[in-house]
């Protein structure tokens, strides 16, 4: 026996898809030339499937600061915060994400991932519990593992399985932290956010809310769904991550509470991992001010959601519950979705596969991700592309021809 057979079902089936060019887990881009364009080899692609929401990855002020800050500080820290000391930009955005929330503490990790891992398995110790929503991103429960709290997971968006949950709990000594997202990012479906709250203050929990999808896309000022719900006093610790809306990488959270700074030295993701290069850093701090200067990219990505979401819809897919910047539409099997996954890339979309265990109740989904970048006329060519190959594939159950919306 190998060490990796266990892994031979999966080997195989993925040996299948790339001989058949149909693995979009192999996908390598030859060039980007924009927050909407790529070529590979010498076909142009359209993107679809990148979580570039504000389309903010071209931005010039963003560009530029990623290079002054690289040119005057160097290419990385190589090393942690905590062991090899911080940089002034690194304090600067902190500072620049406390504010944007109206928050006293902000504290940035080197991934979304990261700051989901080291800020659920600090916050609920050994003898707390942690509440987590059932279709929870795997960095919320890997957050559960990496931590010693008890875990219960309550039905998806269900501020009444949540109270049940935390009704059997009453008596039981410990802290109460329940975790939910704003946006979901597989159905693109938003939480119930002010229910929670109430939930939550009900039984004298603690609500941590990871806006990574929602962080620059919903609020009046972009805040997420907290904004949004007018919930933001009941959301304990906000997570985000910079890699969607702010078009770079690493992960932040921010909170009102007294003594976080402590979080520092006690969570190891923070802790046992270098920190952001100089650039990065820059260009996030870059991006964020473009992200709360220019509502109008907001406006333009719900305008693009919208309208992909009801093109999809009209032409008879099963899409989530709602428009979102994330559209996914169900699939009849994995297979339905290789198999339309490669004819749209074929010709010149780029999507998304999305396979359990990433996705709710086992579905297969051919996810989409709108950008404010994309025009009205790229959101309307995917579409049609979507209705002939859907078509052709026998996936419609309405065939409906596109006509796009004035
Ligand atoms: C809800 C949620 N939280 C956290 C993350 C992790 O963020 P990152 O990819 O920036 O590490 C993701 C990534 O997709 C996510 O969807």
């Amino acid at each position: 026996m190998g060490l990796l057979d266990k892994f031979a079902p999966l080997a195989e089936q993925y040996r299948r898809h790339e001989a058949a060019g149909t693995n979009p887990f192999t996908v390598a881009f030859d060039r980007v030339l924009s927050p909407t364009e790529a070529m590979i080899g010498d076909k142009r692609i359209l993107l679809l499937g990148t979580n570039n929401y504000l389309g903010l990855t071209y931005d010039p002020s963003v560009i530029d600061s990623a290079i002054a800050a690289t040119r005057s500080s160097g290419s990385g820290t190589t090393g942690s915060r905590i062991a090899n000391g911080s940089y002034g930009g690194h304090r600067s955005l902190e500072r620049a994400l406390a504010d944007f929330y109206g928050r006293k503490h902000g504290m940035v990790f080197s991934t979304g991932y990261q700051a989901n891992l080291g800020i659920i398995s600090t916050l609920a110790g050994k003898n707390d519990h942690l509440l987590l929503d059932a279709d929870s991103h795997a960095s919320i429960y890997d957050g559960a593992r990496l931590g010693y709290a008890q875990v219960t997971r309550f039905r998806h968006n269900s501020p009444e399985d949540l109270a049940n949950r935390l009704r059997r709990l009453k008596d039981e000594p410990g802290d109460k932290v329940i975790v939910v997202e704003g946006i979901y990012s597989m159905l693109g479906d938003k939480a119930p956010l002010r229910e929670f709250a109430a939930v939550k203050r009900e039984y004298g929990a603690y609500l941590v809310v990871d806006e990574a999808h929602s962080l620059g896309v919903l609020g009046e000022t972009g805040r997420g769904l907290t904004e949004e719900a007018g919930v933001e006093a009941d959301a304990d610790f906000i997570i985000g991550t910079f890699s969607k809306s702010l078009g770079g990488v690493g992960g932040f959270c921010v909170t009102d509470m007294e003594g976080a700074e402590v979080l520092r030295v006690v969570s190891r993701p923070y802790m046992f991992s270098a920190s952001l290069p100089p650039g990065v850093i820059a260009a996030t701090e870059a991006a964020l001010h473009e992200l709360r200067t220019r509502p109008e990219l907001r406006q333009r990505l719900t305008e693009n959601a919208q309208r992909l979401y009801r093109g999809l819809a009209a032409l008879g897919f099963e899409l989530g519950p709602e428009p979102s910047p994330v559209v996914s539409a169900v699939m009849p099997s994995p297979e339905a979705a290789f198999g339309l996954w490669a004819a749209l890339l074929q010709a010149g979309l780029y999507t998304n596969v999305s396979l359990p265990p990433a996705t709710p109740k086992g579905l297969a989904l051919l996810r989409s991700s709108v950008s404010a970048a994309h025009s009205r006329a790229q959101i309307d060519r995917a579409i049609a592309l979507f209705g002939e190959l859907g078509a052709r594939l026998g996936l419609l159950t309405r065939s409906e021809a596109f006509a796009p919306a004035k």
